[in-house]
């Protein structure tokens, strides 16, 4: 027995929209068949897609899920679980956990936690140095050897420029991704938001554009001298932008990532002293926000990855200085990019699946993020209509971090599919 999807709409690459009964077979689509009449679905399950957007399963290359060591913000469990409600199958995840995945032995855990949650795919990345401290490189191939998909020491930036540079000759010659936080501790000693306005009427220490902007100038250069695919996360700022732009202009192997908070938010809107609103890098000028849509745009920056950072509600409340970085995005980042960009004209839906499937599975050579006869049955159902409230009490995250309280949305996903298999329905 198959499964036939039926009456969804797809998306297609010319940016059309067209009816599609979709049949699924061993974990494949085996079939699609356009137009309005349905198809005999005789001795076969039947999900109902009328009416509603059937996409590529979204892939996240940037998400937080916390375990092992932080099981009070997050575990894989409720972190996949929250990643498939958001409509995510695919999603690569930061080893800043405590151990951190640094040794093959944490790969596999995660691994088998993951594989036991039954939820959205899980793509481990490594750190780049020994307990992210920037001392001593990991064992860059016993990781691969265990599955990571890329080296990273996201949370922190790789201070020394000899330390990165080594990172990047030993990724290249094992044929794996560099992916980098870019944060200069020189610039940034303490401070819990961006330089600008936020900061001066509040007496806080700022954040300066250039914390960022001078690891991603840096780390271009060393690209380049190296060779490696060097992909940056969470461009915030416009200089960081100009610098990515020149780098692909001359032909350096650079990628980039920006979050959907960057896109909508900048340190003006912070209404108060609110931890909500405190993530690293921080909320930037509305000048920034402006650069990096128009970076994404114009292909500079290649996806959208949602930085999911839980953390609890104790340790939000700790205020501005103290709380941790971060906020989570599994359960919010379509519905806002969707009703934000979309439904007002400025992006057709095709771009933004395109920023959230097709790119990321490009950019890392994953077999996912397309539609097609014959691909793995990895699928997301969105209802476009119905507008509802970002209600956080509601998450499946164990942690409702977020500045979105409330906000009206359209784009809610309804239905998961991995590999054929409901991994979450509404
Ligand atoms: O906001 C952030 N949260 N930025 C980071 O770089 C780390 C992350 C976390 O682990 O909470
Ligand atoms: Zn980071
Ligand atoms: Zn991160």
């Amino acid at each position: 027995m198959g499964i036939w999807m039926t009456g969804g709409i797809l998306a297609n690459a010319n940016n059309t929209l067209e009816t599609a009964h979709l049949f699924i077979d061993n974990g494949r689509i085996a079939r699609i068949v356009k137009g309005d009449t349905a198809p005999d679905t005789t001795g076969h399950e039947v999900i109902d897609a009328s009416g509603k957007l059937v996409s590529a399963g979204l892939i996240d290359m940037h998400v937080h899920l916390r375990e092992p060591g932080f099981e009070h913000k997050e575990t894989i469990a409720t972190g996949t679980a929250s990643a498939a409600r958001g409509g995510f199958t695919t999603i690569a995840c930061m080893p800043n956990t405590r151990p951190v995945i640094d040794t093959a032995d944490t790969v596999r855990y995660v691994l088998d936690k993951a594989e036991a949650a039954g939820r959205s795919r899980v793509l481990p990345y490594g750190c780049i140095t020994k307990n992210e401290l920037g001392r001593e490189l990991t064992d860059f191939a016993a990781l691969k050897k265990a599955g990571v998909i890329g080296y990273t020491d996201d949370g922190v930036g790789v201070q020394s420029a000899q330390m990165m540079k080594d990172a990047m000759a030993l990724a290249k010659s094992i044929g794996l991704p560099i992916i980098a936080h870019c944060e200069d501790n020189t610039l940034v000693e303490g401070a819990p938001v961006s330089e600008g306005e936020f900061a001066k009427k509040h007496g806080l220490k700022g954040i300066p554009n250039e914390s960022e902007a001078i690891h991603v100038g840096r780390d271009i250069l060393l690209a380049e001298a190296t060779g490696v695919h060097y992909h940056v996360c969470h461009v915030s700022t416009e200089m960081s932008v100009r610098l990515i732009r020149h780098g692909k202009q001359i032909g350096v192997n650079v990628t980039s990532e920006v979050c959907p908070h960057h896109l909508l938010l900048s340190d003006e809107d912070i209404p108060g002293l609110d931890a909500n609103w405190k993530m690293n890098p921080p909320l930037r000028t509305p000048r920034d926000v402006q650069a990096v849509i128009e970076g994404l745009e114009d292909g500079t920056i290649d996806m959208i990855v949602t930085d999911h950072a839980p953390h609890s509600a104790e340790e939000k409340a700790k205020g501005m200085q103290l709380a941790p970085f971060g906020i989570v995005g599994f359960e919010t980042a379509f519905p806002l990019l969707y009703t934000k960009f979309v439904k007002t004209g400025r992006w057709t839906l095709r771009f933004l699946l395109d920023k959230m499937t097709v790119k990321p599975a490009e950019v890392f050579g994953l077999p996912w993020g397309t539609v097609e006869e014959g691909a793995e049955a990895d699928l997301t159902v969105i209802d476009l209509d119905t507008e509802k409230e970002v209600d956080p009490a509601k998450f499946l995250s164990k942690s409702h971090n977020t500045p979105f309280i409330g906000w009206k949305l359209q784009g809610w996903p309804v239905l998961t599919m991995v590999a054929g298999k409901v991994v979450w329905a509404d």
